[in-house]
């Protein structure tokens, strides 16, 4: 009988698969609002990870972004992204992923991320540890903020955002070695995973974005929270993810910041 696990990697390797070779070849490119992009090839992706998903498991309830909805409100669903990076995936920015998370009474058992392009298959599973690929994931021993590699993302609307992220991003690129901003927060939360990272935060995200990267992070053993350290609600979408060791320090600062933004802080002394 198929294990739930090894029907979201068939999912994801296959989705994976067409996403990558209709790379560079996007038919339609639209917008859902004034600035999310969706192309055919983000539709194709989920319809495929939907027929795979629900032939395996008809009683599961599952949501996915670009609509597939079915017993959305049902103990155990899915949770699809078919392209997290839809902006990067456009621009053939080679740094997207699929993400497919199974949501049990509230808690993330099972996520699975799967870059296609570095063929790179991050899952966990409740209890089982988190693995890319063959190899077990850890998350880094890097105790220090002053030491730490950080990512993070913006919202699409950040033009047009009250809470734009900007002070925040320009405040820890200082006071650590960086803060990247790569595009898709799946494959952010996996870096965080593997070491790679070791924290990343980002706001308003949408439950596909994070379902599978929580489960991977926190079999990794990391922490998740929101950005003032209290329990993170995927409903409001606020994230902070790290090692666990710079977690408080990462959290006084976002503290300091709140409320704040880049402008009132000034342009400064003009060294041109
Ligand atoms: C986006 C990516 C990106 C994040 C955005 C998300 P999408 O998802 O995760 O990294 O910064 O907030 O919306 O739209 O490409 O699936
Ligand atoms: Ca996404
Ligand atoms: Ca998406």
């Amino acid at each position: 009988m198929t294990t739930p696990r090894e029907s979201a990697i068939k999912a994801a390797r296959q989705a994976g698969l067409l996403v990558s070779e209709r790379l560079g070849r996007i038919r339609d490119i639209d917008y859902k609002g004034a600035y999310n992009i969706v192309t055919d090839v983000d539709r194709d992706s989920e319809e495929l990870i939907v027929s795979i998903l629900r032939s395996d498991f008809p009683d599961f309830g599952l949501v996915g972004e670009e609509g597939g909805e079915k017993q959305a409100g049902s103990p155990r669903r899915w949770l699809v992204d078919p392209i997290d990076g839809t902006t990067n995936y456009t621009h053939g920015y080679p740094f997207f992923s699929i993400s497919i998370a199974l949501e049990e009474a509230g808690r993330m058992v099972l996520g699975v991320v799967y870059n296609p392009l570095a063929d790179e298959l991050f899952w966990a599973e409740e209890g089982k540890g988190a693995w890319l690929n063959d190899r077990r994931l850890a998350v880094s021993a890097q105790r220090s903020l002053a030491t730490s590699l950080l990512a993070t993302g913006f919202p699409a609307d950040t033009r047009a955002a009250p809470d734009d992220n900007m002070i925040r991003f320009f405040t820890l690129t200082d006071l650590s070695h960086g803060v990247r901003r790569d595009g898709s927060a799946a494959l952010d939360l996996c870096f965080v995973a593997a070491g790679r990272l070791d924290g990343f935060w980002e706001t308003k995200l949408s439950p596909w974005d994070v379902a599978a990267g929580i489960a991977i992070v926190s079999e990794a053993g990391g922490r998740i929270s929101d950005l003032s350290g209290q329990p993170f609600d995927i409903r409001k979408g606020h994230i902070l993810a790290t090692n666990g060791l710079i977690h408080d320090e990462v959290v006084a600062v976002l503290e300091s910041l709140k409320g704040r933004r880049l402008a009132e802080i000034g342009s400064g002394e003009d060294s041109n």
